[in-house]
Parts: structure tokens; C-alpha cells; sequence
């Protein structure tokens, strides 16, 4: 049985006050917060394992290599992948960032074009602009008034020259879930990668890599219950293997001479230097975590209260939701403004309440521009929020409205 009032129980960080209120934490988009799980395995980790990984033949090297190879295994297994297609990454960024140095800017050449969306996050927008300094060409799938891509723009926009179609799995903005299969097909019947942006998909709801068809998948540890500074990205092995390795030095090599050098085995081999190896312990353990729990009940749970807020947040007078208007097409993520009150303002007058939600532009400057807002308020919930904090919520955002006028 999934209940959310039970698992806050768990994260020691729900019981604070904040300005003298009960912490209500709406800005799950951003990072998660982390249960006692997590906490414990970082401290058991520095408390009774720490050394360095793969260099040493004593007990506590050896144990801390297991532990965060381990790791690997747990953490693909979550989206479908095997432990050494999973490589782990500072966060989505890095590993989008992976993909951009280690396969297109080597694997590309001037005429070759890109086709992403609109409604990307700048970590999946900006880096790709990078190549354009090759002559690569970027272009972008564009959006409804419903906050859904323009599926047809597919038709219009694939050339013979694709070589990557890349796409947000679920918006951080206006929640739309893609469907990324459709996506994929079309990538791959235009013999293009299918790369995919999954940071807010593979926290909340079931996802795999080969159900997709995804030849990238980029997530974050931080936005799942796990630590900040660690992420995965899922490469299929054959194109992993094809590719030369993205950072050099220690670590990812397997001989070294004077003028050459040959690199180790995946996924070693694009895990350059000592990494964050506690970082991938606690990572294994959010996602054990969340394991328990199961991600369809996860996904269900949100469905739940995002149902839940969309009805209630109707109710409030000038208030308008950006995104797809049913629930069942989008995450938990409600990007809103009422009337005029500015967005900072509101959220700090939430914060004064104890309620913290995120405002601005969300790292998705051209689709804020695009949804004609210069910014937004961004309610985003987990699987600790309740419908409770959904109406205490309802009730702030009226004061707000009132004292506004
Ligand atoms: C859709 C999406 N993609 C990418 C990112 C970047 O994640 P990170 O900052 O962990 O690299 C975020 C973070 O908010 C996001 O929401």
C-alpha cells in the first residue's frame, strides 16, 4: 500500500519549520528531498568503507569498488539497462554533455542536422548550440497551445541529413509527458540517435531504455531522492563501444605507454579520475527506495494530487495553468500564473507560509518567451506530498490573491 503520510516518516527534513510554518516542499522539479535511507548510506559509506576505487588490493578498496559497481547494476536496472551501458555522470547535464563531446562533435560533420523542441530545458538546448560552430544545423519541433509538441512538425523537419533527434521526456515547465516511442521510431527510421532527456521522467513513473528505444537516456540522482553531483546516462553498449571516451586520465585507461594509451572496459571507460563514489552508493539506495515503493505506484500517487491540485487550483479566481489540461498526459509538474502578482512575489509570499515552489523562467527561457509569460510559478510534487498540503496551498495562494487585490 503506497501512503505518502507513512513515507514522510522518512525524510527528517519535512518535520522543519520554515518562518514558523510546517514545511510544504513544492519544488521537487528542482531536487527531491533525501529520506534516512539515503542519509545513512552516505554515512555508513564514510564511516566504514571509504578508500578509492579499482587501485587498491586492501579490504576497504576492495569493498568500496563492489559497493559502487554495485551501484551500476541497481541503477540500470531501474530504466532497463545492463550495469555497463550505465554510466555515471555528475547529473542530466553532464551526461547530456557526454553525448555532445564524445559522439556528436566527433561523429558529426558540416551539413548534419539536429532536430530537438522548443520546450527543452537549457541543458538540453544550449549544449547542442555548441555545434553550430561546425556547420551542424539545430532545429526545433514547436508547440501547441496545450503546452504537446507539434508531432507534424516531425514530418516537416526530418531531412536526409539527421543525425540526431533529441527530446525532453517530460517537461520541467509544462509537464507534458512525450511519447518518446513515437519519437524514437521516427529517429530511427530516419537512421538517426534518439537521445533522451529523462530528468523528470525516470523519477516518477516506470521507464526503459529499450521499450523506448533510446540510444541516450540522461537522468539525475538529486531530482530522485539521491545526492547532488550524481546522475546516469544509458548508452547503447555497441554505440558506447564505438565511441572514444569523453574525459582522459586515470581510471578509464586500460595500457599506458609514453605515446599511446587504450581505454578500459565500459562503463569505466567514460568514468575518467576517482568519481563520486559515495555519491553512486546513495544513488543505489534512493533507488532501492524508490524500488520499494514501485514506480507505477509512484506515477499513480502523483497522478493523484496532480488531479487533485489542477481541480482545486481551478477554483482560484485568475489563476491559469500552463500544460496539457488532463492529468493523465502530464507529470507533476504545475507551472501556473494568478493574475497579475508576479511570480517572485507569490513565491515569496508561499514562502512566507512555509510553502516553497520555484518562479522564473525554469532553465526554459525560449519556451517561457513562447507560452507568452515572462515567467511562471512552478508547483512540483513527490511522493511525500499530500492533498492536505495541496489545500493549504489553495488557501495561501487566496491570501495571496487578496492582498493583491
Ligand atoms: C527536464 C530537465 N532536463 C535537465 C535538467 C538538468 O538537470 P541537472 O541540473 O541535474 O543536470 C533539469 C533540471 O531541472 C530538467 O528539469
Amino acid at each position: 500500500m503506497f501512503d505518502a503520510k507513512k513515507i514522510r516518516e522518512d525524510f527528517p527534513i519535512l518535520k522543519r519549520k520554515v518562518n514558523g510554518k510546517t514545511l510544504v516542499y513544492f519544488d521537487n522539479a528542482a531536487t527531491t528531498q533525501k529520506p534516512v535511507q539515503v542519509i545513512n548510506a552516505i554515512r555508513d559509506y564514510y564511516e566504514n568503507h571509504n578508500a578509492n576505487i579499482h587501485r587498491g588490493v586492501h579490504q576497504l578498496s576492495q569493498e568500496a569498488s563492489q559497493m559502487y559497481e554495485d551501484a551500476h547494476h541497481v541503477v540500470g536496472k531501474l530504466i532497463g539497462a545492463k550495469w555497463d551501458e550505465t554510466i555515471f555522470t555528475r547529473n542530466t547535464t553532464e551526461g547530456l554533455n557526454l553525448v555532445m563531446y564524445a559522439w556528436a562533435m566527433r561523429k558529426l560533420k558540416k551539413g548534419d542536422e539536429i532536430i530537438s523542441t522548443v520546450m527543452e530545458h537549457h541543458s538540453n538546448m544550449v549544449t547542442w548550440q555548441f555545434l553550430k560552430e561546425m556547420g551542424i544545423k539545430l532545429k526545433f519541433v514547436g508547440i501547441n497551445d496545450d503546452g504537446t509538441l507539434k508531432m507534424e512538425d516531425y514530418d516537416k523537419l526530418v531531412t536526409r541529413s539527421t543525425k540526431l533527434i533529441t527530446v525532453v521526456h517530460a517537461s520541467n515547465v509544462v509537464g507534458t509527458i512525450n511519447d518518446v516511442r513515437k519519437i524514437g521510431k521516427i529517429a530511427h527510421d530516419n537512421k538517426a540517435l534518439f537521445v533522451v532527456d529523462g530528468a523528470q521522467s525516470v523519477p516518477h513513473m516506470p521507464v526503459n531504455v529499450k521499450k523506448m528505444d533510446a540510444d541516450f537516456l540522461a537522468f539525475s540522482a538529486h531530482k530522485m531522492l539521491g545526492p547532488t553531483g550524481m546522475g546516469a546516462l544509458y548508452g547503447k553498449r555497441s554505440l558506447l563501444q564505438s565511441m572514444d571516451p569523453f574525459m582522459y586520465g586515470g581510471d578509464m585507461i586500460k595500457q599506458v605507454t609514453l605515446e599511446k594509451s587504450t581505454w578500459n572496459d565500459l562503463p569505466w571507460k567514460f568514468e575518467a579520475g576517482t568519481p563520486n563514489i559515495c555519491g553512486g552508493v546513495a544513488f543505489a539506495e534512493a533507488v532501492k527506495y524508490l524500488e520499494r515503493l514501485k514506480m507505477k505506484n509512484v506515477r499513480k500517487h502523483e497522478e493523484e494530487i496532480t488531479k487533485y491540485a489542477m481541480e482545486r487550483m481551478s477554483e482560484v479566481d485568475g489563476l491559469k495553468i500552463f500544460g496539457p489540461g488532463d492529468y493523465r498526459n502530464r507529470g507533476g509538474v504545475l507551472s501556473f500564473n494568478l493574475g497579475e502578482i508576479h511570480p517572485h512575489d507569490l513565491a515569496t509570499i508561499l514562502d512566507e507560509f512555509g510553502v516553497a515552489v520555484r518562479s522564473g523562467q525554469h532553465c526554459a527561457a525560449p519556451l517561457i518567451h513562447l507560452l507568452k509569460a515572462h515567467a511562471t510559478t512552478r508547483a512540483s510534487f513527490y511522493v511525500y506530498n499530500t492533498k492536505e498540503e495541496v489545500d493549504y496551498f489553495i488557501d495561501v495562494l487566496n491570501k495571496a490573491r487578496k492582498v493583491f487585490g
